[in-house]
């Protein structure tokens, strides 16, 4: 076996984490003959329920699982990890926008960008906790020592759910759904461009070519996913959010296969799909695999996709204004 990799997880002890960690430590993203070592940060107050958490994962005997620590601060839960999955942070409730948490939400990057700062300069960076695209800017300005392109904020569940309800659509597999880019923020004007996707091989168009559906009900139930199961559970997705953060860190760990790319949002190097530099937004990728990866520029858009494109970039910008104070 090889040396452990460190993953810190934040909100340890919340509803995703409790659905992260196991799968984490199962093997199952590193793979079987990777050992990872768990920090598990969470606030003073969570701690207890984190060494419950702690303690089924000790009674799991998973092979890989090298150990489990749990820290009340990021300066500590921090300290030489490989990767850090920043979930902890406020849901939204019913009737809210995502964005109604910057807020609350943000200042706890700005926290958590200085402590990666100090301690973990090997570090890949992955924010869930919502709004994650302006989330993972604050993180990511907070933490000049490393390099910007290793921070992202997760859209895979975004992609995940586009997937599945053109496979529903078309009566094919989730598998038979490729190429499937979500572009933008991680909210309700989130671009999910069926126009470039593929069923089995073929243009998705070739499927499902009722564009009132495509640019309506499908548009519209990928971007309001999560406010609809908000309200069917009263409380935000968790399990299929761990289940995309999982695959989020896959798909940036392993090479991606030609001709293929995944969703997730990273900074723009402001050179394609009218993205100003420096914005999280949410891009086709491609992993190198070596711990790099290329946003994908060349797909063509048609003009109603740049004109949806612009209004999600327009909603991060105005974000990012809102919490200019904590861009360091
Ligand atoms: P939860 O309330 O069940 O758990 C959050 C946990 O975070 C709590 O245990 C809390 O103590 C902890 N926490 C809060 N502030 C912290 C801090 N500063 N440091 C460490 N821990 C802290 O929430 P949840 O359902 O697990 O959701 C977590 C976040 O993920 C929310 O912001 C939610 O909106 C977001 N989310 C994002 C996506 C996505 O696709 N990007 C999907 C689902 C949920
Ligand atoms: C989701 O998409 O399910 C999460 O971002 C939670 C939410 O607030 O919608």
């Amino acid at each position: 076996m090889s040396q452990p990799i460190k993953v810190a997880v934040t909100g340890a002890a919340g509803q995703i984490g409790y659905s992260l960690l196991f799968r984490i430590a199962s093997g199952e993203l590193f793979g079987p003959d990777t050992p990872v070592h768990l920090n598990l940060v969470e606030l003073p107050q969570a701690v207890k329920a984190a060494e419950g958490t702690a303690m089924e994962l000790d009674d799991c005997a998973f092979p890989t699982l090298a150990g489990v620590d749990i820290f009340d601060s990021p300066e500590t839960g921090f300290d030489g990890v490989n990767w850090a999955l920043l979930v902890g942070s406020k849901p939204r409730g019913p009737g809210m926008e995502r964005n109604d948490l910057i807020k609350e939400n943000g200042p706890i990057f700005v926290a958590q960008g200085k402590a990666l700062a100090k301690g973990a300069s090997d570090v890949r960076c992955v924010v869930v906790g919502n709004p994650c695209n302006t989330n993972a800017l604050i993180a990511q300005h907070n933490c000049r020592e490393v390099p910007a392109t290793r921070f992202s904020a997760m859209t895979m569940l975004d992609e995940n759910r586009a997937k599945a309800q053109l496979a529903k659509k078309a009566g094919v597999g989730v598998g038979s759904v490729s190429h499937l880019p979500i572009f933008g923020n991680h909210s309700s004007t989130m671009v999910p461009n069926f126009e470039v996707a593929n069923i089995s091989g073929k243009p998705l168009l070739d499927s499902i070519s009722d564009r009132n559906y495509l640019e309506g009900e499908f548009f519209t139930t990928v971007q309001k996913r999560g406010a609809a199961i908000i309200a069917a559970r009263g409380k935000s997705s968790a399990a299929s959010a761990a289940s995309a953060c999982i695959d989020h860190v896959k798909a940036f760990y392993n090479k991606t296969p030609e001709g293929q790319y995944f969703s997730a949002a990273v900074p723009s190097d402001g050179s394609c799909y009218d993205v100003p530099s420096g914005l999280m937004f949410s891009f086709p990728i491609s992993s190198n695999g070596d711990g790099t990866y290329e946003i994908v520029k060349d797909l063509e858009i048609s003009e109603y996709m740049k004109g949806k494109i612009a209004g999600t970039r327009d909603e991060l910008l105005a974000e990012r204004d809102v919490v200019k104070d904590l861009l360091g």
